[in-house]
């Protein structure tokens, strides 16, 4: 299995913090953001890794994150998002990269304290579904929040004003290879941007798509300053993927 995770995007909402750089450079703490990610997916066992850069800064990636060895891993390739489209955009500029195998895609700016070594083992015993990683939260309103019945995900709702559960759909998602397929169908939403949330509801009609609820905390650092803040108060307090550091 594939590793890629999405560092595009322009992080509007974190200005000035990201006019000289970018957002997935910020310190969260001890260290830059897009870290946690990488360390998350080493730490599984996912050693190949592609990271997708955009914005005005992305030439600074290459400097500090280099080969990947650092991390442990086999290889760390990149691949430029050279104009905004959506998170499902950024993935679908992944295909090559992921040269017909599964993927777990995450989100540059999501961090969890735990790790995702049993979502991958439960993932690989059904590879012919999709999974997602739900959280219970505070606010759901901000999120992609499940709808269920009897206990099986019917839909997901982008952003509700009346959240039907509270639980948010996390940024860390395994996909099996059609997933591309997918996203060549989407069409951008209001905001004008391809949806992976469009991705997730496509392959909930199809009847593929499993869950697992996340243990521990998780925490999206590059919502607003506010979120950046809390996210690395809750990593200098309980630590996060520090199992890598252990393994070391
Ligand atoms: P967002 O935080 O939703 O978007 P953003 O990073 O562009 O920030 P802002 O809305 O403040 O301008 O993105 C979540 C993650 O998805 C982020 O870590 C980067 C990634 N992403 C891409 O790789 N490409 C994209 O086109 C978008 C929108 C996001």
């Amino acid at each position: 299995m594939k590793g890629i995770v999405l560092a595009g995007g322009l992080g509007t909402r974190l200005n000035p913090l990201t006019k000289i750089t970018n957002k997935h450079l910020l310190p969260v703490y001890d260290r830059p953001m897009i870290y946690f990610p990488i360390q998350m997916l080493a730490v599984a066992g996912v050693r190949d890794i592609v990271v997708a850069v955009g914005g005005q800064h992305q030439g600074e990636f290459l400097p500090l994150l280099e080969s990947g060895q650092e991390f442990g891993l086999d290889k760390l390739a990149y691949v430029v998002q050279s104009k905004p489209g959506g998170i499902a955009y950024a993935l679908g500029l992944c295909e090559a990269f992921a040269s017909g195998e599964p993927i777990v895609v995450a989100l540059g700016d999501n961090i969890i304290e735990g790790n995702i070594r049993q979502a991958i083992r439960e993932f690989e015993a059904r590879s012919d579904q999709a999974k997602i990683l739900l959280s219970r939260v505070r606010n759901p309103r901000a999120y992609g929040v499940p709808v269920f019945e009897n206990g099986v995900i019917t839909r997901i709702e982008e952003k509700p004003e009346n959240p039907p559960s509270d639980f948010a759909v996390i940024g860390i998602y395994f996909y099996p290879n059609d997933v591309f397929e997918i996203v060549k169908t989407l069409q951008p939403s209001g905001r004008g941007e391809l949806e992976i949330t469009d991705v997730n509801n496509a392959y909930l009609a199809q009847g593929r798509l499993s869950h697992s609820v996340l243990q521990g905390w998780w925490g999206d650092a590059g919502e607003d300053k506010d979120s950046l803040l809390n996210v690395s108060v809750q990593v200098a307090r309980t630590g996060a993927n520090h199992v890598w550091e252990d393994e070391q």
